[in-house]
């Protein structure tokens, strides 16, 4: 039985819980919030009786002593938590983003390394059937290699809370997404980024709700992203909607269930290579899915197995990295170099 402790009992817990309790060998031993009533109400709806429920994250550890934690706070308190957890030898699954800062993102990554514990980040988005067949489809070499990502995020939410409040909200709580998706999908390391963001006059966040995004990703890949989270009208699927250009052919997704891809044929329509459609094969048995359920017991199997899990902080930290750059980019209004350090 593997002991866990949930901090952060807001919006995001229903999924983490939801998760869970699909999961033999996993239970919640404590709940923590700075909000107590809120770490009540989930216990009672999730229905955790006789579990330890507080406000401090140490004190529930000092008390119930777990294997792992899982983190579903806000960024901000993301690095005190996961120095918590790491000081009370827990594993750690963590929402992303993995850190709100470069320092603190590095300071978690190596703060996990020193404990020698499992950590890793609640990238979701990567645990999606059309995800794992276009990397699958791109790898195959059927249309050649990626040479142009383009990526297309236009949701308009109102959520409230945090997200309102937050400089950069667009790029630092929800590009993540979509720039690990084109890091996984197409490959690549990002080495450059050039970024504006703005803030419509129609948008309700303070700031940061709309940007577009250069990327360089090595080899001549170039990834585009252009967001909006004040854009109301033709919403996208919060997976984005993608084309991608390879070097025989093109693969266009809706970020639903529309994927289609066509290949380079013999001959010419006029000022047109000829092209003709080519299926993106059905989900292999071997890729991983299932968003939160996926990733949790993938984590699970990575502490049983002492391996590592495939949304490692060490890994997950290159994505981030193409977020802080993009960031950068913004405030100076120059292209940036992604760091080394982090990539
Ligand atoms: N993976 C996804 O698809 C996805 C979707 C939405 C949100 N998220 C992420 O989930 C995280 C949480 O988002 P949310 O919408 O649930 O936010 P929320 O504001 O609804 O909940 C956060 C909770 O954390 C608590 N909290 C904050 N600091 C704390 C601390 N130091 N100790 C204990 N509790 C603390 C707050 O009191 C609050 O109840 C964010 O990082 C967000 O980016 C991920």
């Amino acid at each position: 039985m593997m002991n866990v402790v949930l901090v952060g009992c807001g919006a995001m817990s229903r999924q983490w819980l939801d998760a869970a309790r699909q999961i033999d060998g996993l239970a919640i031993v404590g709940l923590v919030d700075l909000d107590a009533e809120r770490a009540k109400a989930r216990a009672h709806e999730y229905d955790l009786t006789g579990i330890v429920i507080g406000t401090s994250l140490d004190a529930v550890l000092d008390q119930t002593g777990p294997d792992a934690v899982f983190d579903v706070v806000v960024p901000a308190a993301r690095r005190e938590v996961a120095l918590s957890a790491f000081a009370h030898n827990c594993h750690l699954l963590t929402e992303k983003p993995l850190a709100d800062s470069p320092e603190n993102a590095r300071a978690i990554v190596e703060a996990a390394r020193q404990a020698g514990r499992i950590h890793a980040v609640v990238q979701n988005r990567r645990y999606v059937a059309n995800v794992r067949r276009i990397r699958r489809f791109l790898d195959s070499g059927a249309i050649g290699a990626a040479t142009s990502i383009h990526a297309d995020f236009f949701v308009a939410p109102h959520f409230g809370g945090f997200r309102e409040e937050m400089a950069h909200v667009l790029l630092l709580d929800m590009a993540i997404h979509t720039f690990d998706a084109a890091r996984y999908m197409a490959g690549g390391e990002p080495a450059s980024v050039y970024c504006q963001e703005w803030e419509p006059a129609n948008s309700w966040y303070r700031q940061g709700s709309s940007a577009s995004a250069v990327f360089d990703l090595g080899d001549g890949k170039v990834f585009t992203y252009a967001g909006s989270w004040c854009a109301d009208g033709f919403r996208t699927s919060w997976e984005g909607s993608w084309r991608i250009v390879a070097e025989r052919g093109s693969l266009i997704w809706d970020g639903h269930d529309l994927l289609t891809a066509e290949v380079v044929a013999t001959g010419r329509d006029g000022l047109f290579a000829k092209t003709q459609p080519i299926e993106v094969p059905p989900l292999d048995p071997a890729d991983r899915v299932g968003g939160h359920l996926g990733i949790i017991r993938d984590f699970m199997h990575a502490i049983e197995t002492g391996t590592e899990p495939e949304t490692r902080g060490t890994d997950n930290i290159k994505s981030l990295a193409m977020v802080f750059s993009a960031i950068e980019s913004a405030e100076t209004g120059r292209r940036v170099a992604i760091s080394q350090e982090t990539r």
